[in-house]
C-alpha cells in the first residue's frame, strides 16, 4: 500500500481499539482492488467524540465506523441518518457528503446476511430469543422485526437497558411482532424459551475463555439456530449447541458482511468479499472458515 498526496482516509472511531479487525479487512480490500484509500484506527474517547467527528469534515475524510461505546452517542454529530440508522438509532458507519456527516448501520444488514447466506437459515415467522440490548442487539432486533419474525424476547443484565430497547422497537414496529422482556435472572426459567426457533447472542459474553454460558441450551427445542455475534474465538456457546447437534454459527460473516457494505458506501465499488474473509481468518490465526 502506497501513501501519497491524494490518499483518501477512512477509519474507526472507538476504545478500545488494540483487536479491532477492521483495518485488516478494509486495507486489505483496498489493495486487492488498488483504490488509494487506507483505513487508520483512531482511539477516541466519548469526551472527544464532538471534536473527533468535526474532524472528519476538517480532515476531509472519506468516512469512519463507529464502534463501541459511540455507536449511539455520535447520532447528534451527524448532519442526517438513513432510515435505516433510524431504525435501529444507532450508526456504525459515517459517510462524509461533500462536508455533510451521513450515518448509516450495516451491522443488521451484515448480520441477515451472514445468518441467510451461511447459516441457510429464513427468520421470517421464527421465534427469536436475543441476549443483549446494546448496539449489537439494536441492529439485529431491529431487522429481524422487519425480515418478519413472530416474535421477540429480550434478555438483558441490566433491565434498564432492556427496556429502553423493547421500548424503541414498540415505537418504530408499532405491533409488528410481540416483544416480551425477560429479567435476567429469571431467563432460564421463562417458560417462551422452550418454544424458540432462534437464539442470539448478542452481549460481548464469549470473548475470553473464563466467560460464563449465560443460558441453558438444553431447554431449546431440537433444531433451535444459535447465532453467537462473538467473533474473536470459537465461544462455549457454540460448542454447547455443536455437543446437542444445534446448527450454529460465530459473528465472523456478520463482521465481514457489515464491513463489506461500509466499504462499498465509501468507495462506491464492489467489495472484494473473499479477500476481505482471508484477512479476517489469518488476523484472527484460523484456518479456512473458522467460524
Ligand atoms: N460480528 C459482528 O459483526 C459484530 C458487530 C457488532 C458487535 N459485535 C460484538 O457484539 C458484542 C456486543 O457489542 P455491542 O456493540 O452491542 O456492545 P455494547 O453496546 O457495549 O453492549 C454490550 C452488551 O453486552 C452485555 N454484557 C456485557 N457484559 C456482560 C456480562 N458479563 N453479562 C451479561 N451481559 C453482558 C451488555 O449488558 P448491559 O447492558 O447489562 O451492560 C450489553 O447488552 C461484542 O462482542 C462485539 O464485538 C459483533
Amino acid at each position: 500500500m502506497k501513501i501519497g498526496g491524494k490518499t483518501k482516509i477512512v477509519g474507526i472511531f472507538g476504545y478500545p481499539l488494540a483487536h479491532s479487525l477492521s483495518p485488516h479487512l478494509h486495507n486489505a480490500a483496498f489493495v486487492e482492488l488498488g483504490l488509494d484509500f487506507v483505513y487508520l484506527p483512531f482511539w477516541v474517547e466519548s469526551k472527544n467524540l464532538d471534536l473527533a467527528a468535526r474532524a472528519i469534515k476538517s480532515l476531509n475524510m472519506v468516512g469512519v465506523n463507529v464502534t463501541i461505546p459511540h455507536k449511539k452517542e455520535i447520532i447528534p454529530y451527524l448532519d442526517e441518518a438513513t432510515p435505516e440508522a433510524r431504525m435501529m438509532g444507532a450508526v456504525n458507519t459515517v459517510s462524509n457528503r461533500k462536508g455533510r456527516l451521513i450515518g448509516h448501520n450495516t451491522d443488521g444488514q451484515g448480520f441477515i446476511d451472514s445468518l441467510k447466506e451461511e447459516g441457510k437459515f429464513d427468520p421470517r415467522g421464527k421465534r427469536v430469543m436475543l441476549l443483549g440490548a446494546g448496539g449489537a442487539a439494536r441492529a439485529i432486533s431491529s431487522v429481524l422485526i422487519r425480515e418478519g419474525i413472530a416474535s421477540l424476547i429480550i434478555v438483558n443484565r441490566t433491565q434498564r437497558r432492556g427496556e429502553e430497547l423493547a421500548h424503541h422497537l414498540k415505537r418504530i414496529f408499532k405491533n409488528m411482532c410481540p416483544i416480551d422482556l425477560v429479567e435476567f435472572s429469571k431467563r432460564n426459567f421463562y417458560g417462551g424459551v422452550r418454544e424458540i426457533n432462534l437464539f442470539v447472542n448478542a452481549t460481548s459474553v464469549g470473548m475470553h475463555a473464563e466467560d460464563d454460558l449465560l443460558i441453558n441450551l438444553d431447554l431449546f427445542p431440537p433444531g433451535t439456530f444459535v447465532y453467537d455475534v462473538v467473533y474473536n474465538r470459537r465461544t462455549e456457546l457454540l460448542e454447547a449447541a455443536e455437543e446437542r447437534d444445534l446448527p450454529c454459527l460465530g459473528g465472523l460473516g456478520m463482521l465481514i458482511h457489515q464491513a463489506v457494505f461500509s466499504f462499498e458506501i465509501w468507495t462506491h465499488r464492489k467489495a472484494p468479499l473473499q479477500k476481505m474473509r482471508e484477512a479476517a481468518e489469518k488476523e484472527l490465526g484460523m484456518g479456512k472458515r473458522g467460524t
